[in-house]
Order: C-alpha cells, then sequence, then structure tokens
C-alpha cells in the first residue's frame, strides 16, 4: 500500500489545543429534500446523558479476533473455488486523528450493496440480483501506522424510494469504533468521478463542499495490483478541521 496520506502542513506536525469544531459545518438535521429526515430529526430538544461504565471500558480489540478473510469481501461469502462478481477493487487508507498521526488499533466496519446495487438484506427489493458468492460487508483494524485495507468488489449505484428518480451514488459504508460503544462513527465514501454524488439528495444535506470531497475516494493507481485489482484510498480522520463527515453528528453534536 502507498503512504499518499500527508499532515496538512506538509510534513509539520500542528501543536496546540484541539481544535474546536465548526457546528456550523454539518447539515442540518431536517432537510426536508432527504425525505427521511424529516421523521429522524429530533422534534424537542435533545438531552445528555452521562457514559455508562460499559460505554467507557469497552470494547478492546485486537488483531486476532479478525478472521482471515474478514477483510476479503470478495470471498468471505464465497463458495470455496468461486468469488463474488464486479469490477475487483482495493480500499486502503489511514485513520488519523486531527494532527495528521496514525491512530492504531481502530475497528473499521464496512458494509455494501453488490456490483449491482442490491443489497443483502430481506428489505431490499431492487430489481438487480443477489449475487449468491457476495455478503457485503467486512471489517479491519488499523494497524501501528494507521493503516486498513479490504478487498471488495464496486458497488453499483441504486435508487431510493425518495424523490420520483432519486439513486444513490456507488458507496461503502463505514463504522469506527473508538475506546468505547459511545465512540461509534458512521460515514459513507464514494467513488471519485461518479456524477451522482452531486445529484444525491443525502450528499446534498451536507453544505460545505470540502466536506463532501473528503468522503470521495481517490483512484490511487500506485496501490493497483495490475491485472488483479484498481485501488482506491479513503483516509478517515477522526476530527478536527479536516475531519471526515460522521453521519451521527448530523445534529450538530
Ligand atoms: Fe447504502
Amino acid at each position: 500500500m502507498s503512504d499518499t496520506a500527508k499532515p496538512a502542513t506538509q510534513g509539520a506536525p500542528e501543536t496546540g489545543a484541539f481544535f474546536a469544531r465548526d457546528l456550523d459545518w454539518h447539515p442540518p438535521a431536517l432537510t426536508p429534500g432527504y425525505k427521511t429526515s424529516i421523521l429522524r430529526s429530533p422534534q424537542k430538544a435533545r438531552i445528555s446523558f452521562d457514559n455508562s461504565m460499559s460505554e467507557t471500558t469497552g470494547p478492546v480489540f485486537g488483531h486476532d479476533m479478525l478472521g482471515e478473510l474478514d477483510n476479503d469481501l470478495i470471498l468471505n461469502f464465497a463458495q470455496p473455488g468461486e468469488s463474488a462478481i464486479g469490477e475487483r477493487i482495493i480500499v486502503h487508507g489511514r485513520v488519523l486523528d486531527e494532527r495528521g498521526r496514525p491512530v492504531p488499533g481502530v475497528l473499521v466496519e464496512f458494509w455494501q450493496a453488490n456490483a449491482g446495487g442490491r443489497y443483502r438484506h430481506k428489505k431490499d427489493a431492487y430489481l438487480a440480483p443477489l449475487d449468491p458468492n457476495f455478503g457485503g460487508c467486512g471489517r479491519a483494524i488499523s494497524d501501528e501506522n494507521g493503516f486498513y485495507h479490504f478487498r471488495t468488489v464496486k458497488p453499483g449505484p441504486y435508487p431510493w424510494p425518495n424523490g420520483v428518480n432519486d439513486w444513490r451514488p456507488a458507496h461503502i459504508h463505514f463504522s469506527v469504533f473508538g475506546q468505547g460503544f459511545a465512540q461509534r462513527l458512521v460515514t459513507q465514501m464514494y467513488f471519485e468521478g461518479d456524477p451522482h454524488i452531486a445529484l444525491c439528495p443525502i450528499v446534498k444535506t451536507i453544505p460545505d463542499p470540502e466536506a463532501i470531497d473528503r468522503l470521495v475516494a481517490r483512484l490511487d493507481m500506485n496501490a493497483t495490483i495490475p491485472m488483479d485489482a484498481r485501488a482506491y484510498q479513503f483516509n478517515i480522520v477522526l476530527r478536527g478541521r479536516r475531519s471526515t463527515l460522521f453521519e451521527n453528528r448530523l445534529e450538530g453534536n
């Protein structure tokens, strides 16, 4: 895997206090163009709860808890000798903190539709067929330098019942665990060059074009495997001014 992730100041690590979070940066909770947000957005003032013991003391992850194929969606649901149908890709990147430092030992989980845009989920009734050799989820743990990677097939775009004719861009869902259950972050990764990104009502809820840009993985020819798989790079920045936008902060937390 190539390391093209750089601290924002081209090598000079930043020092000082944490960067304050810009609450205006996140989309408002209520964005009627994304119809589901009408029911999901809070109707009353929120209440803060103290963290419980179970939230602050777990989970603890180690590399030995992962299965051999957990980060290989091409094979982890496939019959012996078979593999998932679709464009073979590698997704890789680093988990970084607000100063561009690697964050090791982070559990990164991912789930996605198959190459035709269909999820293996009982409520997904899209016309595209299921692939018997593709499950659609996996996980990895960032190494000592913050790197994670997995192999999969590129997911297809799919239509969803929002407006008359709305399609999601090809995307992979990500969950990133911190040191406690209360520190789970969830987001979506898009693919460079996809014209559906600009058309998507969910993407359009994000007011800052730079925040959208940071959710778009770049084609990384340096990390491709010739005659096998192309690679996309997606770095995950946990907080700070270059933070990845996480869905569970849409209410401005
Ligand atoms: Fe999705």
